[in-house]
């Protein structure tokens, strides 16, 4: 989609950047984000409306602190620096930025000193949040203080005669209540950007741009159920209609009664959709695989055949879809670079040259809740809506060690009982993912009067907004005894019930 206003956000590697992107995306206006160190030739575009330096956990007296290209701020675009963006702005403009006595994390009352622009409409004290080590202890040559705090004199600044702003909190974080007008007066008071950034343009332009991208081609759809391979259906299916084939893959690793579930709600979307029954080659394929990362291989080459055998039945597809999102882009561009990779996600990608698709990704610039945005608008039900992401590999990386019927069978028993009750409690749709997994290891247990051996599930809740970091849910005590003990009574081998509570990082979402 062609954006008319677009904010850059160089990110300096702070654990918020995406976030920063998400709120002015919010406001109306199509934020991207770019390495620190990106060309300056994509920050030059008319469209460009106007520049946010991210925080990150650098010092800018640091040896090699990341440092963007000076002639950023000969742009004439309008900047805002946030936190590690401040104090690098106070560094390059002669200010001085030294380590704080203590590290300020948290809540602080901000005194507002000047509400001509960044702080228009705002009262004289807001709340803010903190998380930030070094602080300006000089302002830089001609700035100015527009806030300030008891413990940050200079908590906001902006220069005296061009329009380059920072501020050491964090606007972007719901913690800052009225962060979102200070991002909303950036974008539209200092930047001049224009509101062009809502989902059902999004919508008429996407079907339009696959229109005449696609033109009479065929094309192929691998959906999983999940909210972003079926919006992706659903869009390209307004496009172009009979010309989309979908396909369906059960690789026995997939959550209770999902298969059944997905099935007849593609067919109730009215989707063209081809269903590949393959649970018995995939655990074949798996037995004896213990290592995580093997595991993923073996699935995605699997897919990769079971796929393509099924295609060249089904004739000949110039294009694939693919649900592929806006971080899943960024993350991939890192890939190579400085982010190591973490672990091998598994979709259709790696597909042999000889098919020669071209792909079709028409959700590579939305982020999650944009997409749930979008399926609402395209009709899907909420059951899709509202679903939590589930992996590529399904419940092989929810089972420690090798896969077999099983520990399949306890791990989907036990997820479905957690599920269950979340729903029942009004906690499904507040958590990010909710699932139990399990291992090799067996406790002593006793059933009636006899001692028995048997396994231990854990069960893993966790609130994320993006799944980069993700922290355990302090679920109340009476709702995980009742989980728990349904486990125990209802899901037969399983003797010990225990919780997970370590966050990401440095844990993961899923165990394996
Ligand atoms: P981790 O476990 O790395 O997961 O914290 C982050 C998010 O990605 C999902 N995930 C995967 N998705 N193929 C996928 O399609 C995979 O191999 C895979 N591994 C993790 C995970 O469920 C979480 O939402």
């Amino acid at each position: 989609m062609k954006a008319k206003s677009i904010i850059k956000v160089l990110d300096f590697g702070g654990q918020y950047s995406h976030l920063i992107c998400r709120r002015v995306r919010e406001v109306g206006v199509y934020a991207e984000l770019e390495p620190f160190d990106t060309n300056i030739e994509n920050l030059m575009n008319e469209d460009v409306k106007g520049i946010i330096l991210s925080g990150g956990p650098a010092s800018v007296y640091q040896r090699d602190a990341p440092i963007c290209d000076l002639r950023v701020f000969r742009l004439g675009k309008p900047i805002l620096g946030i936190c590690y963006g401040l104090q690098l702005i106070a560094y390059l403009f002669d200010g001085k930025v030294s380590r704080s006595e203590r590290r300020e994390y948290g809540k602080a009352a901000l005194y507002i000193d000047d509400k001509s622009e960044l702080f228009q409409g705002l009262e004289d004290k807001i709340d803010c949040w903190m998380s930030h080590g070094d602080k300006v202890e000089e302002l830089p040559r001609n700035f100015e203080v527009i806030a300030h705090t008891d413990n940050s004199p200079y908590a906001a600044i902006r220069s005296k005669d061009r329009l380059i702003f920072g501020v050491q909190f964090h606007p972007e974080v719901a913690h800052t209540p009225r962060g979102i007008d200070i991002i909303r007066n950036f974008v539209y008071r200092i930047s001049k950007a224009e509101r062009s950034w809502d989902m059902k343009n999004f919508v008429e332009e996407k079907v339009k741009e696959i229109r005449e991208k696609v033109k009479d081609e065929k094309v192929l759809c691998a959906i999983s159920g999940g909210v972003d391979s079926t919006t992706t259906a659903v869009l390209v299916d307004r496009a172009i209609g009979k010309n989309l084939t979908c396909i369906f893959v059960d690789h026995g690793l997939l959550r209770k009664k999902e298969a059944e579930r997905v099935l007849e709600i593609l067919e109730r979307m009215k989707l063209n959709i081809v269903f590949v029954d393959a649970k018995e080659d995939f655990l074949e394929k798996l037995k004896g695989v213990k290592d995580p990362e093997e595991k993923r291989r073996v699935i995605g080459e699997e897919f990769v055949r079971v796929f393509t055998k099924k295609s060249l039945e089904l004739g000949r597809f110039g294009w694939l879809a693919q649900g592929t999102l806006y971080p899943d882009v960024i993350e991939s561009a890192k890939t190579g670079s400085k982010a190591s990779r973490i672990k091998t996600h598994h979709n259709v990608a790696g597909l042999p040259d000889w098919i020669e698709f071209k792909l079709l990704e028409p959700l590579k610039e939305l982020y999650k809740d944009e997409v749930r945005e979008v399926a609402k608008l395209l009709g899907l039900p909420d059951e899709i809506v509202k679903r939590h992401p589930f992996p590529g590999p399904g419940l092989a990386v929810r089972i420690i060690g090798e896969v077999n019927e099983e520990k399949l069978r306890i791990c989907r028993e036990a997820s479905y009982i957690v599920e269950e009750e979340l729903i029942k409690a009004n906690l499904y749709d507040k958590v990010w993912q909710a699932f139990a997994f399990v291992g090799d290891d067996k406790v002593v247990g006793v059933l009636g009067d006899e001692r028995k051996l048997g396994y231990v599930v854990t069960i893993r809740i966790v609130e994320s907004t993006d799944a980069m970091t993700a922290d355990w849910l302090r679920i109340p005590y009476d709702l995980l005894a009742k989980i728990s003990s349904r486990i125990t009574n209802e899901v037969d081998g399983v003797t010990l019930v225990t919780y997970a509570i370590s966050s990401k990082p440095p844990s993961t979402i899923e165990p394996q």
